[in-house]
């Protein structure tokens, strides 16, 4: 079976677990914007993407180029800031992720999520301005209505944060027997 890791990273955490999940399982990893992925080579496509407003990065892009939907198989790993233990978050990860591609694609894949980390300091304009519109938009919630997503992103505001941790790279390979 032909293998392959796709990832979708901005400021590289996302890179960082495929990279490694490559060095793993000795599955080739490529960014979503290599021109040599073809991705109608493969029959096992594991998709790392790190979360954007919800959007999984070059996600629905990658999958639309798939013309064989029935002969492939999926996994799908979000990198996000959010705590991927709280239940309501995954329940909305997931719900972002129904959204974005094909019916058939979702209901096959296994979805899991990681968590990332971010550096203010290293961010765009646009993507600091995002930032600050979502925290002074969450920031006078009261505490019960804030979601973890707000919460996480109330507690790391302005700062440069990292929670990458490759050991929840075990589940997956496991999950997906990988190896
Ligand atoms: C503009 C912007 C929007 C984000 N939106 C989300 C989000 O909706 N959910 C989430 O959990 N994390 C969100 N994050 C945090 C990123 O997912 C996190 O920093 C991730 O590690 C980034 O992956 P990368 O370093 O591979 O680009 C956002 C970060 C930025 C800068």
């Amino acid at each position: 079976m032909n293998k392959v890791i796709v990832y979708g990273s901005t400021y590289g955490t996302t890179r960082q677990y495929a990279e490694e999940l490559s060095k793993r399982t000795h599955i080739k990893a490529l960014s979503f914007k290599d021109s040599t992925l073809q991705i109608n080579d493969y029959d096992l496509i594991i998709y790392l993407g790190g979360l954007y407003a919800g959007g999984v990065l070059g996600m629905a892009k990658t999958l639309k180029k798939i013309k064989d939907i029935s002969s492939k198989q999926f996994i799908i790993v979000t990198v996000g800031l959010s705590d991927p233990t709280d239940e309501v978050n995954r329940k909305n990860i997931r719900n972002n992720i129904k959204g974005q591609i094909a019916k058939e694609v979702f209901g096959k894949a296994k979805i899991f999520h990681l968590r990332g980390g971010i550096d203010y300091s290293r961010l765009s304009f646009v993507h600091k301005t995002m930032m600050e519109l979502v925290y002074k938009k969450v920031k006078n919630l009261p505490e019960e209505k804030q979601s973890a997503e707000d919460k996480a992103l109330i507690e790391t505001y302005n700062k440069s944060v990292n929670f990458l941790d490759f050991s929840s790279l075990d589940e997956i390979i496991k999950e997906g027997q990988l190896i």
